[in-house]
């Protein structure tokens, strides 16, 4: 992978819905210093709100359901290559990828986790936090491994929980400190001797 030696990183998004990460990692790396170069956004559904981002900004997009995931990942694969991607970031999105894939792309695969990992990995996190009444909870960027959600930390952001906080409070609350969260991390690990 080409470190930062004025060569614009090309990185593939990967989303399933609503892509509120996606637009804001667009918008920080649209500026001409920027890192990275947004060039892919991948998604599992057709009808993923965040694909309206990709077409705004002019970046190409694919679609492929994961009905069959060897043939999808494959695909996914070959794309990734044509389109010379060096990095991955996950951004929401729903679907876990396969040892295999991991494998064979080589290159680094991030993912934005929206809890205080090690704890909570997994689906329906703030129900799971709201449920055991944590005083805290927040969001990772790590890197993604065949384990799910057990990569390397890159950062994370902690925040208190009120007593007044619900599922959908601290989803909205979470959300709000992950779009800034992601492009520091992306930053981070791109300095760092990865
Ligand atoms: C975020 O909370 C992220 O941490 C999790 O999925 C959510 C995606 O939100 N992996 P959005 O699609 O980026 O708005």
């Amino acid at each position: 992978m080409e470190k930062l030696n004025g060569k614009k990183i090309n990185t593939a998004v990967f989303i399933s819905g609503r892509g509120s990460n996606l637009r804001c990692l667009i918008s920080q790396y649209k500026k001409k210093s920027s890192p990275i170069n947004i060039k892919l956004v991948i998604s599992n559904k057709v009808n993923a709100g965040g694909l309206i981002y990709a077409k705004k900004s002019k970046i190409k997009k694919y679609v492929i359901n994961f009905k069959n995931k060897k043939i999808s990942e494959k695909k996914i694969l070959q794309k990734l290559v044509k389109n010379k991607i060096d990095l991955i970031c996950l951004a929401g999105f729903m679907k876990i990828l396969s040892s295999d894939f991991i494998n064979k792309f080589k290159k680094p695969i991030l993912n934005i986790h929206p809890s205080l990992l090690p704890k909570y990995k997994g689906l329906n996190t703030h129900k799971k936090v709201i449920q055991n009444r944590e005083k805290y909870s927040g969001s990772t960027v790590h890197l993604v491994t065949a384990k799910l959600d057990s990569g390397k930390i890159i950062l994370q952001k902690k925040i208190k929980i009120s007593k007044y906080d619900n599922e959908k409070t601290l989803e909205k609350k979470i959300l709000k400190i992950e779009h800034k969260l992601y492009p520091k991390a992306i930053k981070k690990f791109l300095n760092s001797n990865f």
